[in-house]
């Protein structure tokens, strides 16, 4: 395996004695007696977690049955309700009038909803899915801004058992039409419009344009949440305001008792190859991961006012936003707008009025707010009281060392331990992080694997390598939170993440990693497969590629990521058009172009930055594009490698010209 670490890094900051004192999993002993418990009764360990912090309308008897492997099941024979888990149950144990939800809107208007009221709501929206006709079992697409609503969203659909799939605001109408064909949806729940940036960004459009390009006959109806109240096309019979749905439904909407596997959502991923995949999970495994997470990653409490700065449209925004903390009777914020209106201020400025004691983000945002308090001291964060804050957290991708560094003085003052949360959309919720009271932290390292998930690495062959030893990161035992399948496509699931090469029975995640040589410690490196990571969100290269050589102007297309300051990773594309290769002003004006195209078939955060034209791409002999020659030409690297299976090299001279 060419994959080294080339960290190398000697700093260790110790968990604050106060935290280890009084923290979920209290010092390092604690943490290891809960692994050895796993060791030694796996399911037993399990089942112990799953009876103290679920609520079970019928308890299970079974934990874990491999018997149709990799298709895991978990506590099979108990039903419960996810929504009733969420809310009834903090409000049956007098938490009936705290603080669920703070709101804070992109102009900075804020509302609180007590979780009384989130439940009434929630009841009132369950209510309004039913009277559309909508069921258990039924698969409706939330297309949504950051809101109340959007929560409402998800969690009246796991009241009614009826399988949601958000799809983030950010993605286009093809997008949207692809997830509803692919997951044969029978409403959508979007609004008019969304504020961003001081700005309305019509949403249903989209919606109305995805129906348009046909293959969403099976909606039968279009909510529509009046966020602006701006003008928005109504289709008679199809599309009803969110405010007409509720009116006069009941508050109160009996929990439909689901077994513990039925789905409770779907979220449709990048993968390596083909079209986004539908990562299918559970209700009773993937519930019990977000609370243990959020207890003990987070270590949240009564008092906490907890911050993830994710969006919904995300899988951080499923488990630490909508399950998580409220299954654990938490106050969270929840933030409709960007980090830099009305300027990079904006989140420091929150955690100081919210007084935020916890507080979840991606490197990405860091990085970007890093910069622009270098260029405008006024928005720094010195500038405002953070002093509310006692824990950190960090996912999406890995957070270089300076990142951490900065992150850890300037926003927690010197006295936050960061949790660098390494995980999934597959998997969940966390798999391999520090918690907060138990791990020595190591900038740039996501540490070890939260109890009771038995992450190793291991070579081409599917042996353990020694710890120092580079290789893929892989899972060796079924968790309760981990992907069922692929909707729709169980022979993807088994091939994409229980390969044959590896013996069938390890949990592949695509990532690289190396474990410290003296304690263990992980390091992710980064995709093994042609998965980028732009700005902590996953992009498939093949499926940029798809979306340009549908342009009628290009005839190949090739894209890899280059390493990019603030973004993690840039998307770089390669193209080989139909007519003759463009120069000067006119390759700016088609470079423009497809830019404009690929935002319109997937979404704009699947624009490539860089596009360079050539008349051919450095192929093999045998037909297969040398995407290690296009990596390094992407990064500006001098071409060491081997280039002798290369059929066309003069291609290479053509291709190291940038031209947009
Ligand atoms: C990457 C996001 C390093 C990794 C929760 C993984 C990370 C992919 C980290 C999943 C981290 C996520 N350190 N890399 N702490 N967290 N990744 O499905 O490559 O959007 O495979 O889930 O992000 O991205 P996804």
């Amino acid at each position: 395996m060419a994959i080294e670490s080339v960290l190398q890094e000697n700093r260790v900051f110790d968990p604050p004695a106060d935290l280890v004192k009084n923290a979920a999993v209290p010092g390092m002993e604690a943490y290891k007696a809960l692994c050895a418990e796993a060791d030694k009764d796996y399911e037993g360990y399990w089942a112990r977690l799953a009876k103290e912090h679920l609520v079970w309308k019928q308890p299970f008897t079974k934990t874990l049955n491999e018997a149709n492997y990799p298709f895991y099941k978990w506590f099979e024979d108990g039903k419960l309700n996810v929504s009733y888990n969420c809310l009834d149950k903090n409000v049956d144990a007098g938490l009936g009038d705290k603080v669920a939800l703070i709101f804070e809107a992109d102009d900075g208007k804020v509302t609180r909803v007590t979780y009384k009221e989130l439940l009434a709501k929630t009841c009132q929206f369950a209510n309004a899915l039913k009277a559309r006709g909508v069921k258990k079992g039924d698969r409706v697409v939330i297309y949504l801004p950051m809101s109340v609503e959007g929560i409402v969203a998800m969690q009246a659909c796991a009241r009614i058992g009826a399988i949601h799939s958000v799809v983030f605001g950010g993605f286009s109408a093809q997008s949207i039409r692809d997830r509803v064909n692919d997951a044969g949806a029978v409403a959508i729940i979007t609004a008019d419009e969304q504020c961003r940036g001081g700005k309305a960004i019509p949403l249903k459009p989209a919606v109305d344009e995805a129906i348009g390009l046909g293959g969403c006959e099976s909606i039968k109806t279009v909510f529509v949440y009046q966020r602006t109240g701006g003008a928005c096309n109504m289709v008679a019979g199809r599309d009803i305001t969110w405010a007409d749905a509720v009116a006069g439904q009941a508050t109160t909407c009996e929990p439909e008792w689901v077994e513990a596997e039925h789905p409770l959502f779907l979220l449709y991923t990048s993968g390596s190859t083909g079209k986004p995949k539908g990562v299918q999970h559970s209700s009773g495994g993937y519930l019990l991961h977000a609370i243990l997470t959020t207890k003990w990653t987070f270590d949240l409490k009564a008092n906490d006012v907890f911050w993830c700065t994710a969006d919904i449209g995300w899988v951080t925004g499923h488990t630490y936003i909508t399950y998580g903390p409220l299954a654990c009777g938490g106050t969270e914020i929840v933030f409709e707008g960007v980090p830099t209106y009305p300027d990079a201020g904006r989140f420091w400025k929150m955690i100081q009025d919210h007084k935020a004691t916890i507080f979840y983000t991606a490197p990405t945002a860091i990085r970007s707010l890093i910069k622009a308090a270098d260029t405008n001291p006024a928005v720094a964060p010195k500038n405002y009281d953070l002093s509310s804050l006692r824990i950190l957290g960090s996912v999406g991708e890995p957070i270089n060392p300076e990142a951490w560094m900065w992150y850890y003085n300037n926003v927690g003052g010197g006295k936050c331990p960061i949790m660098d949360t390494f995980w999934q959309t597959e998997t969940g919720g966390h798999m391999i992080t520090p918690l907060p009271g138990v791990t020595p932290l190591v900038p740039g390292s996501c540490t070890l694997p939260f109890p009771g998930i038995q992450a190793t690495i291991v070579d081409e062959t599917g042996t353990e390598v020694d710890w120092g030893k580079g290789g893929f990161l892989v899972v060796k035992k079924p968790w309760p939170s981990m992907i069922r399948t692929i909707w729709g496509d169980p022979d993807r699931f088994k091939k994409s993440y229980y390969p044959e090469d590896l013996g069938g029975k390890l949990y592949l995640a695509g990532d690289g990693a190396v474990r410290d040589a003296k304690n263990g410690y992980f390091t992710i490196m980064g995709r093994i497969d042609d998965v980028l990571n732009v700005s902590g969100h996953r992009m498939g290269t093949m499926e940029i590629e798809s979306a340009l050589v549908s342009n009628p102007k290009v005839a190949e297309a090739a894209v890899v990521g280059r390493p990019d300051d603030l973004t993690g990773e840039a998307i770089c594309a390669f193209v080989v058009l139909k007519g003759a290769r463009p120069n000067g002003d006119e390759a700016k004006k088609v470079v423009k172009e497809l830019q404009d195209w690929v935002g319109k078939e997937i979404g704009p955060i699947a624009k490539p930055k860089d596009i360079r034209f050539g008349e051919n791409l450095p192929k093999t002999r045998s037909g297969k594009i040398m995407r290690r020659l296009l990596r390094s030409l992407a990064k500006g690297e001098e071409i060491t490698q081997d280039v002798s299976t290369l059929e066309n090299p003069a291609i290479l001279d053509q291709l190291k010209q940038a031209a947009g």
